[in-house]
This record gives structure tokens, C-alpha cells and sequence, in this order.
């Protein structure tokens, strides 16, 4: 085994930040640095302040509060971290690519191959590489040319393993998932590397749950373990559409389908689709992977995993549309939440942007609310052009001033308990609430004269 002194993580993304923090936590011994290109990054890192951190993670502000400046630190300082580290991780983004073979489909690489080009250039001694990023299958051979042509043509002192350990953390959860993960994945072929990366989570994770593999197995279970939990929303968002035609309601058939022990109760809970910066890409990779091997019915099934959830976001604008007589023009719209998911401040493909989006097009003034997404961050999202055409509220009682409808998009603990006695008094009327993450109790309302619709409530939205 090699002795891991000090690690360098390229990424101080939403990965890179809490994995480091996770490992210095249970890891004194390890000096652990995380670097960015991104100086405004790493300053929120270091801000003094913890709610100024550049994401919000539950339980994340107090590890690091107990570690930085202990054996965890961010830096720009890219090459000295790299020349001092016995292992560096890549956490570095890897989004669809924008233009070129592949385009909208395949992972864009370039930060991934630009990390591998430092690597090889700086490194010392003999260093294990780990992809932390989420990456096409056989990336680590591209990584391997990368880092071995240099060490073979310019430097006979420097060595490398490349060892793949994808992460299935969860935004929102990321701590605990990484805390408590249902499992470890080192793939790889160097035995020596494998064993020491699995030395660092034997700290804090039960020897049964670290599972060594291949390469290719590693980096295609990654992929093919996200577009499994994609494929079971979209599977419940579809049936949602077919319970609202047929009087059925969502949550009892979700209820009853998941009591099968075959099946199981989680990731059945239907919503506006699934967002977040890595479904829609990874099974876009899978797709984009299976023509490439010539299986176009394995890529049509996957796709129409993404084509469902396009789907569903498109059929909850026209809901909204028809139930406010077709027109949106001067009316008013409260948006409750604009993250992909609770307990987060990511926006990236975010349902509510493509929502959003179509309400504004269609006429409609959004007063826009959410706990942890800032104002700045909708307004690059929604683009200057349409400021007028919307606001950000911080009291969320304001957004329903004078409003025609509501519609909940991101579930948020404090959104299911409401004062919707005093919001009646405040709103327009006809009003209509549009729950399309069914945290609403139907029978509250039915005395209160308000309209509310949820995705999958058939029974409800006779
Ligand atoms: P992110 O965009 O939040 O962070 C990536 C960071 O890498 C950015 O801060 C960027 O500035 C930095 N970076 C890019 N190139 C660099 C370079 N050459 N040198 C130094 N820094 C560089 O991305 P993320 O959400 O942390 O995702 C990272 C990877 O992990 C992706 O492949 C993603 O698919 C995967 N993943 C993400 C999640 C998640 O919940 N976000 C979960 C599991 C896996
Ligand atoms: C997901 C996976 O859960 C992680 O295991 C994986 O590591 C990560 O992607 C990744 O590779 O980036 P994340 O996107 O952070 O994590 O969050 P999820 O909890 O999976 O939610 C994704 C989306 O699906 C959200 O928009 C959420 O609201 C939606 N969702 C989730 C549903 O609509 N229904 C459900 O039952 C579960």
C-alpha cells in the first residue's frame, strides 16, 4: 500500500467542497487541499462567515468550521498542491456538450483533460489519480495517455495509477451520504492503489460496503446507477398523468407499488421532473455511448427517460395555462421555490427554469420565492430581458399580493405549512394553487374556497 500523506482535490465544486471536508474530518492525519481556478470560489470557502459558503449542505458549515485551516484548505494554488499530493482527486465539472461531435450529448471534457495535462506536467514521485467527476466510460484511458506519454517521454522519475471512485452523494443529503454511503466503488488495476484509497474510507466506512471493480464497471455503474433513479421518476411521473385522467391518485399507487419489497418505496414521489446537473447529462451519455457501439434500441429506451421529463414539465405549464382561461397576461404568478430539490441552492436544471420560462413567455408576472437561491442567480437564469417581467420576494407572503395563482416547485419544509387562511385574504380571486410536489393536504382547503390542483391527484382534479 502507498502511505496517503497529503491529498490534492482539483474542484472545490459541490463534490470536491463536502468530499474533502468528509475525508479531513475523519482523516486528522491527511493534509487535504482543494483547489479552484475560480478565485470567487475559493474565497466563499474561506469566507469567515459559514452561511457565505459557496453551497448550502446540511451539516457541511460545521465540519468546516471544526477542520479548515486544520488539515483542510482551499486554494488557487494549483501546482503546489498537486507537486505535494500522494493522491489527487479530480472533482472538476464534466457538463453536456455544447457544440461539435457530440453535442447535447456526450460530457464536454476539457476540464477534465486540462487536470490530467497539470497532473502529468506537475506531479512528483509516484501519485494515484482518482476520477471523482462523473465520466463517460473508458475516460480513464484517455487520462492514462494523458499522464503516462508525459511521464514516459519528458520524466522517468514521476508514476501514476488511475483509479476511478465515482461519488453517489445527493444534493441536499450530501453530508450524510457521504457519511453513511451504501457503498464505496474503487475501480482500477493497480492492486496497491486500490487498497490505500480503501484505506482512507476504512475510517469511517464498514470494510463490506467498499467494493472494488474494474475501470469500465466503475465508471458505467456511475452512469448507469443515475439513470436508474431517473428512470423511476420518470416511470411515477408518467403514471401521474394517467392517474389525473382516470380519477386514480398518485401517492396511494405510489404507496401500494412500492410496499412490493421487489420494487421498494424510494424515488416514487412525483414532482415537476427530475433536475439537478447530472441526470439529464448521464443519461445523455449513456445514450450518446450505446450509438456509438451501434445499440440504438438501448439508446432509444434511455432516452425516453429524459423525453418523460421534458414532457412533464411541459404538461404542468399548459395545466396552468388552461386553468387560468387560457391567458396569462397581467396576472400574477407566485413561484414558491426555484432549486431542483429542497435543502439546496443549486438551480442547475432546475424545473422551475423551463416553467418559469414558459409562464413569462406566455405573459405571466412571476413573484419568485426560495430560501437559498439568491436573487443574483435567478436573474442570470431568467436573463435581464424579462426583469420586468418578474420579481424576487424574500417574505414570501408578498408573492401572493394581489396574485391569480401559485405554483409550489421546489419542496421545502417550511412550504407545507402555510397560512393559507391569510394568504385567501391577500390573493385575487378565482385563485389557484398548483402543488406540482403534492406537500399539500387537500382536505385543508376544501373549506377555504381555493383551487388547488396536484400533479397525480386524479380524484381531486375532477
Ligand atoms: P461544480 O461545477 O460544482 O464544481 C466543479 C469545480 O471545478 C468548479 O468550481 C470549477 O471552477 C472547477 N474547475 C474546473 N476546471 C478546473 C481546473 N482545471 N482546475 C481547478 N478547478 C477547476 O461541479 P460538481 O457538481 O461538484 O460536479 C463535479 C463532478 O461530480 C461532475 O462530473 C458531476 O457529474 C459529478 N457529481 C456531481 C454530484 C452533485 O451532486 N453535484 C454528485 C455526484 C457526482
Ligand atoms: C442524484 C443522485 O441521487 C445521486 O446518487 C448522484 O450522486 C447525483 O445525482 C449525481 O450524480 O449528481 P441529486 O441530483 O443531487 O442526486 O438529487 P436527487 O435526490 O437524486 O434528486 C434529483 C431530482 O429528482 C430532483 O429534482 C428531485 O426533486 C427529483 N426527484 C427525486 C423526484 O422527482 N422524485 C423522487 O422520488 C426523487
Amino acid at each position: 500500500m502507498y502511505q496517503i500523506k497529503k491529498i490534492c482535490c482539483i474542484g472545490a465544486g459541490y463534490v470536491g467542497g463536502p468530499t474533502m471536508a468528509v475525508i479531513a474530518k475523519y482523516c486528522p492525519e491527511i493534509d487535504i487541499k482543494v483547489v479552484d481556478i475560480n478565485q470567487e470560489r475559493i474565497n466563499s470557502w474561506n469566507n469567515e462567515d459559514l452561511n457565505k459558503l459557496p453551497i448550502f449542505e446540511p451539516g457541511l458549515s460545521e465540519i468546516i468550521k471544526n477542520y479548515r485551516g486544520k488539515n483542510l484548505t482551499f486554494t488557487t494554488n494549483l501546482v503546489d498542491s498537486i507537486k505535494e499530493a500522494d493522491m489527487v482527486f479530480i472533482s472538476v465539472n464534466t457538463p453536456i456538450k455544447q457544440s461539435g461531435i457530440g453535442a447535447g450529448q456526450t460530457s464536454d471534457l476539457r476540464w477534465v483533460e486540462s487536470c490530467a495535462r497539470k497532473i502529468s506536467e506537475i506531479a512528483i514521485g509516484h501519485t494515484i489519480v482518482v476520477e471523482k467527476s462523473t465520466l463517460p466510460v473508458r475516460t480513464a484511458k484517455t487520462i492514462k495517455e494523458i499522464l503516462f506519454d508525459s511521464n514516459d517521454n519528458f520524466n522517468k522519475e514521476k508514476s501514476f495509477s488511475v483509479l476511478s471512485n465515482p461519488e453517489f452523494l445527493a444534493e441536499g443529503t450530501a453530508i450524510n451520504d457521504l457519511e453513511n454511503p451504501d457503498r464505496v466503488l474503487v475501480g482500477g488495476e493497480d492492486q496497491k492503489a486500490m487498497l490505500s484509497l480503501k484505506q482512507i474510507y476504512l475510517n469511517w466506512v464498514k470494510e463490506d460496503k467498499i467494493i472494488f471493480t474494474n475501470l469500465w464497471s466503475s465508471e458505467l455503474s456511475k452512469l448507469c446507477a443515475n439513470a436508474f433513479l431517473a428512470q423511476r421518476i420518470s416511470s411515477i411521473n408518467s403514471i401521474s398523468a394517467l392517474c389525473e385522467a382516470t380519477g386514480a391518485d398518485i401517492s396511494e399507487v405510489a404507496n401500494a407499488v412500492g410496499k412490493d419489497t421487489r420494487i421498494g418505496s424510494k424515488f416514487l414521489k412525483t414532482g415537476p421532473g427530475f433536475g439537478g446537473s447530472c441526470f439529464k447529462k448521464d443519461i445523455l451519455n449513456l445514450v450518446y455511448l450505446s450509438r456509438y457501439y451501434g445499440l440504438e434500441k438501448v439508446a432509444d429506451y434511455w432516452e425516453k427517460v429524459v423525453e418523460i421529463n421534458s414532457w412533464q414539465k411541459m404538461r404542468i405549464y399548459e395545466e396552468i395555462v388552461k386553468k387560468l382561461f387560457g391567458n396569462l397576461v397581467e396576472k400574477k404568478i407566485a413561484i414558491l421555490g426555484f432549486a431542483f430539490k429542497a435543502n439546496t441552492n443549486d438551480t442547475r436544471e432546475s424545473p422551475a427554469i423551463d416553467i418559469c420560462k414558459n409562464l413569462i413567455n406566455e405573459g405571466a408576472f412571476l413573484s419568485i420565492h426560495d430560501f437559498k437561491v439568491s436573487e443574483e442567480d435567478i436573474s442570470k437564469i431568467l436573463s435581464m430581458n424579462n426583469q420586468s417581467q418578474w420579481e424576487y420576494v424574500i417574505d414570501l407572503y408578498e408573492a401572493f399580493k394581489n396574485a391569480d395563482a401559485v405554483v409550489i416547485l421546489t419542496e421545502w419544509e417550511r412550504y407545507k405549512d402555510l397560512d393559507w387562511k391569510d394568504i385567501s385574504l391577500k390573493t385575487k380571486r378565482p385563485f389557484w394553487i398548483f402543488d406540482t410536489r403534492s406537500i399539500l393536504d387537500p382536505k385543508k382547503f376544501e373549506k377555504l374556497k381555493l383551487n388547488l390542483w396536484q400533479i397525480g391527484n386524479g380524484y381531486k382534479n375532477d
